[in-house]
């Protein structure tokens, strides 16, 4: 990539396919340029997820080594000030500003589908709820007739505070289709001592196969063996959407734990992991209504969810439920895969999500 002049447009809008709201913003940043701004520049400030801006229009902000964490995003505001831009202190390295309000969210916080950080799923309902597995095992995800994702968590020990945190390591996802065998893909964060935002830490491997795609933005690879099934990348590097034609669209982001993060939340960070894991949105195609696991769940069009949705931030509990015997392993407790009673000849019973 091209440095011009040390002071290249530090903002990035990305498409997002799972997006609530339309928003069309584009920003530009700049570094050490002082736009003369009609009112004294504002400092943003993270919103309350629950209460989203009415107006819509977001512009998605990415930091990379070139400029750190603020930025001066100019916007189309009412008023004509400038907004220098802060993620919050939970995604300090992607967010979502709302430059009119000049307000700042975290993308998983506002997406059903999604799985994030520390792990943070947020369900179909678009309740968010921690589910913290454990370190070093599988728990299924969303399990259905036809489909089975698992993700295999990873963890630090923090020995000061005692806990241990987790984050998702990997997903294996199990999926048939016409030609009645089971396909395994795996999407995983490649560790790193230390990270380095150019190198790519995504490995996917397909039935036991390397998927190598072209480092580039948005290169795009399409399956040989199974039909509907390609990878696309939203970056060059350490973002991609998988997807199963009619059956899931996954896009995954490979991100480290900065040091800022693991000071607010002391994770105990060494300098040994840079913890990468990877932050997930999913968006899925025709699940049963018997569809289970700790994501899918909430998909059921008679989910209620029972967790306390009042507390600062719910935990679904019962790992037991959940617990797979390996990452493409089927057999956890909820499993649906290949379980369905009185299976119609042409598969599963389908209604939109
Ligand atoms: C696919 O996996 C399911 C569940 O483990 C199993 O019952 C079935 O026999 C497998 N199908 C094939 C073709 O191996």
């Amino acid at each position: 990539m091209a440095v011009r002049g040390g002071a290249i447009a530090a903002v990035v809008a990305l498409v997002l396919t799972l997006a609530l709201l339309c928003g069309t913003a584009s920003a530009q940043g700049f570094l050490g340029i002082n736009r003369k701004a009609k009112q004294p520049p504002k400092r943003s400030t993270p919103g309350n997820p629950k209460q989203l801006p009415p107006k819509g229009k977001y512009t998605t902000v990415v930091t990379n080594k070139y400029h750190k964490r603020d930025y001066e995003i100019t916007c189309t505001t009412d008023y004509g000030a400038s907004c220098y831009i802060k993620c919050p202190a939970r995604c300090p390295n992607k967010c979502l500003a709302y430059c009119a309000y000049c307000l700042t969210f975290c993308l998983c916080d506002l997406m059903p589908g999604t799985s994030c950080g520390d792990p943070r799923f947020t369900g179909a309902d678009g309740n968010t709820f921690y589910f913290h597995g454990k370190k070093d095992e599988s728990f299924c995800l969303v399990t259905d007739d036809h489909l089975h994702i698992n993700a295999r968590f990873m963890g630090n020990h923090n020995a000061e505070s005692g806990r241990d945190f987790t984050w998702v390591q990997s997903l294996g996802i199990t999926f048939d289709r016409d030609d009645h065998r089971n396909h395994s893909l795996y999407i995983g964060a490649r560790r790193a001592a230390e990270w380095d935002e150019e190198d790519d830490h995504v490995v996917l491997v397909l039935d036991g196969e390397p998927v190598d795609v072209e480092a580039a933005k948005n290169a795009r690879w399409v399956s040989g063996t199974v039909p509907g099934l390609s990878v696309t990348r939203t970056h060059d590097v350490n973002a991609v959407t998988v997807e199963l034609d009619g059956v899931f669209s996954v896009s995954a982001n490979a991100v480290p734990i900065t040091d800022e993060e693991s000071r607010v939340h002391s994770y105990g960070k060494t300098e040994k992991d840079s913890l990468v894991h990877l932050d997930v949105g999913y968006t899925f195609h025709g699940l049963t209504k018997d569809v289970d696991g700790v994501l899918g769940q909430t998909y059921r069009p008679n989910y209620v969810n029972k967790l306390d949705i009042t507390a600062k931030m719910p935990i679904m509990g019962g790992e037991e439920r959940y617990r797979s015997s390996g990452l493409f392993a089927t057999d956890c407790a909820v499993s649906r895969f290949h379980r369905a009673a009185g299976r119609s000849a042409d598969g599963f019973t389908s209604f939109a999500s």
